[in-house]
């Protein structure tokens, strides 16, 4: 055989390790940043100290997100400098939110940094690598870009994990709500909806290699209003029906909603579409009207009271689960109270709640008198515990009923496999692998801290 008929060589493989911090739009931006450079030949390594290109997707939401981000840069330029003395190269980018809102103090710190990247410009990352490569200094890309970088992305390859029976999928980005807090109107960049025809094309994808339940993301999720086939544009209601034709797709969920966005048409939608989970995140922040409208949610706690009972009308077995902030500027122990007697009467199934963190150029942060740090410590325990308690009570009375398993992997246990019921608990049972990627009956058994195990029905009607 002469040489001129061997195949051309492959691009050298080169090995890309990413650190994924902050939200699920990050492990989905992830995953997509992983498929752009894909064609330049980079697979996954398995550590830093393996990988020829370095990614840390950062987050920006809470406390000191930026001194996080240096610490660990310091980890990474130590690993780049052994890399070096070894004669090898490493690319190392930072990207997502932190890059977003101090990409030039980022280089300015750390100029053995070689990207900076905003979240709405991964689909330059070619160009920049190559830039990068040709040692033609620090590279930086955070402005926001006039196009939408889903229109330049190659399509998806697929779920973010290969076999991977569920997945998330972006349909929009951005927020223009500018709650008092919160940096992601600054960080993300306006509100924008990708076209259904390229989330469907994406769903469609992902139910063929085995994806059963697709989570769709967004700041706003439920503000959808993307392009339909039809010319005319889809909410968010009319995108789920789409996606619940999709052969294959059992579940659908869809996170963060603003309660400010849930219309009509979605609120039926939980009613009306057997593939839309029982279960929703819907973040109010805090119980008191006084602060709802310093953090300048646009609603006030009756108008979300009776959102969710519209909710519980529509959907009667729907679970809920929420995000809290304590101790924002000006808040009251009344006010505290008022949150706290919210959850009481609401009942969620699950919720987050965090001190509030005054963040960089938003309005609450020049809005000075934050309660103190022990004041938000103290409220913190006590919303946590009550929380604790509703999400106990409400996986005990999980305990004795039979519910429909999506089986994602292997259980804790040999023998055991594990998946999430409807509502999002973490179920395991003993069970074949065979029944991974499928639905099955379980019937709850025990609950422990964040889980329940069960029998399979199938398995006890043999016995
Ligand atoms: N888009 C979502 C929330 C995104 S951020 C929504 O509008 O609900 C996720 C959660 O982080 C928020 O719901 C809020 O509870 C919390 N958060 C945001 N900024 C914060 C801050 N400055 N301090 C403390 N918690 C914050
Ligand atoms: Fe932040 Fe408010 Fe937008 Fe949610 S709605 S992302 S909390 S500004
Ligand atoms: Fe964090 Fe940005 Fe998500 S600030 S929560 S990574 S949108």
């Amino acid at each position: 055989m002469n040489a001129t008929s061997l195949p051309a060589p492959a691009a050298a493989p080169k090995l890309l390790h990413i650190i994924t911090w902050g939200c699920q739009m990050n492990v989905y931006d992830s995953a997509r940043m992983a498929d752009v450079l894909r064609p330049l030949g980079y697979a996954p390594a398995e550590s830093a100290a393996t990988a020829d290109m370095v990614i840390l997707n950062t987050c920006h939401i809470r406390d000191r997100a930026a001194e996080k981000v240096f610490s660990e840069l310091g980890r990474l330029r130590a690993i780049k400098q052994a890399r070096a003395e070894a004669g090898q190269d490493t690319i190392l980018a930072v990207a997502g939110c932190v890059a977003q809102a101090e990409g030039r103090e980022i280089l300015a710190r750390a100029p053995y940094v070689d990207i900076v990247l905003g979240p709405q410009t991964y689909h330059r990352l070619p160009e920049m690598v190559a830039r990068a490569a040709r040692a033609a200094g620090a590279v930086i890309e955070t402005d926001f870009p006039a196009e939408q970088k889903f229109d330049f992305l190659p399509d998806a390859t697929g779920p973010q994990l290969p076999g991977g029976v569920t997945a998330f999928l972006t349909v929009q980005e951005g927020c223009d709500k500018f709650c008092s807090f919160c940096v992601v109107p600054y960080t993300r960049g306006a509100e924008a909806s990708r076209p259904a025809v390229s989330v469907l094309a994406e769903a469609r994808l992902m139910a063929r290699q085995g994806v059963r339940e697709i989570t769709l993301l967004g700041q706003n999720v439920n503000a959808y209003h993307g392009e339909g086939p039809d010319g005319r544009i889809w909410s968010l209601a009319r995108l789920l029906r789409a996606l619940s034709d999709i052969p294959g797709l059992a579940r659908l969920r869809y996170t963060t909603s603003h309660p400010r966005d849930m219309d009509e048409a979605l609120i039926a939608a939980h009613g009306s579409l057997p593939a839309l989970m029982p279960f929703l995140h819907l973040p109010v922040q805090s119980g008191s009207d006084r602060m709802l409208a310093a953090m300048r949610r646009g609603h006030d706690a009756a108008s979300y009271r009776a959102l969710v009972d519209r909710l519980r009308r529509a959907r009667a077995d729907l679970a809920l689960s929420s995000d809290f902030i304590v101790g924002h500027p000006g808040e009251t122990e009344a006010d505290f109270d008022a949150t706290l007697a919210l959850v009481r009467d609401i009942g969620f199934a699950q919720a987050f709640s965090f001190k509030y963190s005054p963040r960089p150029g938003t309005p609450a942060a020049g809005a000075g008198h934050a309660a103190p740090e022990a004041i938000k410590d103290e409220r913190l325990q006590r919303l946590q515990a009550l929380i604790r308690e509703q999400q106990d009570g409400f996986n005990a009375a999980s305990v004795g009923t039979r519910v429909p398993v999506l089986f994602t992997g292997r259980g804790r246990y040999p023998g055991q496999i594990g998946g999430r019921s409807p509502w999002l608990q973490a179920v395991h049972a003993a069970g074949p692998e065979t029944l991974i990627g499928t639905q099955a009956m379980v019937t709850i058994e025990a609950m422990r801290t964040n889980s329940l195990t069960g029998t399979l029905l199938r398995e006890r009607a043999c016995a």
